[in-house]
């Protein structure tokens, strides 16, 4: 089991303890648990539980209409959950030789995961295991993902202050995972990319599909290699190296990040040769270098919109991020820290 369950909830009640009327009064465990589920907040420490034909009846029957995209999980629908509410089901695709086990692991993670609460984490409503399935319920968000985004698919001008934002947005919501405030241990998300970077209706950034790596069984297949790996383009090379997996992975691939928003470019683009395909390996080495670097900012961004301090600073921040050394990289608190100073010199210029 990857969760320290006894530490999860010994911490919840600790921390539960300041919010009480009479912090003096001993509560036992019992009247705890009966407290968190009549309180309002159940929704945020306690996660839904959806029948299939709940499901069914969000979705139209998974209707294509619905379907806002596909992953390496398996796909996305839009629904509409009784109460009105706008969601985002994602169906799992489990591979069938474990479609029939993993069921209390699934219902035993997700309800750790949907205990993480932050404003930039898409919310994990809640989720279905009903037989051989299994969904996920999320908030759903407007705007989809950041590289549909800087690609030009909606009509979004992504200008530097709206993707220094969604930075910085996407460092809180990683420096939350890293720093183990709500469940007592850290949590590497794994699989962060710029199509897990969501922005809501007022383009504020979350981060989803944290945790997800784990909630898969590990096999042999390609399925869970893949899963385990990561995606391509942003795989830290020292886990590629050593198989030990630490937060400062998560680092890494939020450095291809900050190289994506820099120059609108994918992080791995199958179009190119070879030698061109890796965003990094192409622009790594210019990063500190003020004339060339100005050759790779993403011409579709208003000069008007940054200053070339601030891009330098925001370029100096992604290449330490991609070291391939796992301790060089700086911690994703430090970050936040660093895009905080970028965002206020890109203002005040
Ligand atoms: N909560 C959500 N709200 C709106 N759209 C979403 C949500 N979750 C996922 N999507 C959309 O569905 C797509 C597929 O999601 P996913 O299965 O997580 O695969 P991936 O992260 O590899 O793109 C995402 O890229 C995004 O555009
Ligand atoms: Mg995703």
């Amino acid at each position: 089991m990857p969760f320290n369950i006894v530490s999860v909830w010994s911490k919840r009640r600790r921390s539960k303890s300041h919010d009480t009327v009479d912090p003096w009064i001993y509560k036992p465990m019992e009247s705890w648990q009966l407290r968190d589920q009549n309180t309002q907040s159940k929704r945020r420490n306690c996660s839904l539980v959806f029948t299939l034909k709940e499901m069914e009846e969000a979705t139209c029957s998974f209707n294509e209409e619905n379907l806002v995209g596909k992953g390496g999980f398996g796909r996305v629908y839009k629904g509409t959950l009784k109460n009105g509410e706008v969601v985002a089901v994602k169906k799992m695709e489990l591979p069938p030789s474990k479609q029939a086990d993993g069921e209390r692991e699934f219902r035993v993670e997700v309800d750790i995961l949907s205990r993480l609460d932050h404003p930039n984490l898409v919310t994990l409503i809640g989720y279905c295991a009903d037989g051989k399935n299994r969904f996920l319920v999320y908030e759903f968000m407007r705007n989809g993902n950041l590289q549909d985004l800087l690609n030009g698919i909606r009509d979004v001008k992504m200008d530097w202050p709206l993707r220094l934002r969604v930075a910085m947005g996407a460092a809180r919501g990683l420096a939350y995972l890293h720093s183990s405030s709500d469940i007592g241990i850290p949590i590497v998300h794994r699989d962060f990319k710029s199509t897990n970077i969501l922005l809501s209706e007022h383009l504020e950034a979350k981060i989803s599909d944290f945790g997800l790596a784990k909630l898969m069984p590990e096999d042999e297949d390609i399925y869970a290699t893949t899963r385990v790996l990561g995606t391509f383009g942003y795989f830290d090379p020292e886990y590629a190296l050593t198989g030990k997996l630490t937060l400062q992975s998560d680092v890494y691939a939020f450095g291809v990040v900050l190289l994506e928003l820099l120059t609108g470019r994918h992080a791995l683009e199958l179009n190119q040769g070879p030698a061109d395909q890796n965003v990094i390996l192409q622009v790594r080495n210019i990063l500190n270098d003020r004339k060339k670097l100005r050759k790779v900012i993403d011409p579709e961004m208003a000069k008007s919109s940054y200053t070339m301090e601030s891009i330098t600073m925001f370029a100096n921040l992604a290449s330490r991020c991609v070291r391939i050394e796992g301790s060089s990289r700086p911690s994703m608190a430090e970050c936040v820290k660093e895009l905080q100073l970028i965002l206020y010199i890109n203002m005040n210029a």
